[in-house]
């Protein structure tokens, strides 16, 4: 599948549901069925105890779909916007949770909007909810990177419900897929990552990661987490960068050859 494809899924799939059935559209589908009220509520207190969200909080919710978990997160701060590039998804965000000038919902791709924007001093949160994992490498370092040095106020990140590569066995019953399936990022499930692989990829674009997992009650607790970045210093993050330049020459100075 390629990323058009996968736009194209996304936007037939939402298409196909009906009009009301918000988790369903951004197929949140435990056991065949719709998420319930009570996964929902479970997913939307995860996501503001991590970003510790209060009423003078800005979001950007990148990959926001249909604005279903966005909107209530809206609901506890000033609000602010919602970016994804389903068109049908932001049809329905628009028409059900758009509230001017404080709720905004924007068709854009994610890479796009946050390296392209001016309108980045307001934010203080930010938002990537089940989504992530649907990015390609790239442009998932190419988000985390922009969003370190254009968005100056941003504080703290969640990214929620990614698929946990050490507990990978505990969602497949028969076959696993192969080791190159797990890692590509135009499938159903998108890019299963260790919690150590998406610390590296966040301690690269400057930022540092605090894991948490769902209660047992939530559909996909035990095979997903979820991560929350933070600052890192300018320090670390340039230290991370060149650790495996000068790890072979610390290596090679402990041990002379000859
Ligand atoms: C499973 S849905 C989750 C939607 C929403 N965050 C939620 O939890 O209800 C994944 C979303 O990621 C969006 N998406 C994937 N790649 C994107 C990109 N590069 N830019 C913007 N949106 C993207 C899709 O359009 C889709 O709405």
């Amino acid at each position: 599948m390629s990323e058009v494809d996968l736009t194209l899924l996304f936007e037939s799939h939402a298409r196909s549901c009906d009009p009301n059935d918000f988790q369903g559209q951004v197929m949140r589908t435990p056991y065949g069925k719709s998420a319930g009220p009570d996964q929902v509520a479970m997913i939307v207190a995860a996501i503001g105890k991590a970003l510790d969200i209060g009423p003078h909080d800005v979001l950007l919710d990148l990959c926001c779909g249909n604005g279903a978990i966005t909107d209530p997160i809206f609901a506890r701060c000033r609000g602010g916007l919602g970016v994804d590039f389903t068109p049908y998804l932001i049809e329905v965000a628009k028409t059900n949770f758009e509230r001017s000038p404080d709720r905004l919902y924007l068709l854009a791709d994610a890479l796009e909007y946050v390296e392209t924007t001016d309108d980045t001093k307001r934010f203080t949160k930010a938002l990537c909810y089940g989504a992530f994992q649907y990015l390609a490498e790239s442009k998932a370092i190419g988000v985390l990177a922009a969003l370190r040095r254009r968005v100056p106020n941003l504080q703290r990140m969640f990214i929620g419900n990614l698929p946990d590569l050490d507990r990978v066995g505990n969602f497949f019953e028969g076959d696993i897929p192969s080791p190159d399936e797990l890692k590509r990022h135009d499938t159903l499930f998108g890019i299963w990552r260790t919690e150590q692989e998406m610390a590296t990829l966040a301690a690269g674009c400057g930022w540092r990661t605090e894991f948490s997992r769902m209660p047992s009650a939530f559909h996909a607790a035990h095979y997903r987490f979820d991560a929350t970045l933070v600052k890192r210093s300018l320090k670390n993050t340039v230290t991370t960068w060149l650790r495996p330049i000068w790890r072979p020459y610390r290596r090679s100075s402990r041990f002379p050859r000859g």
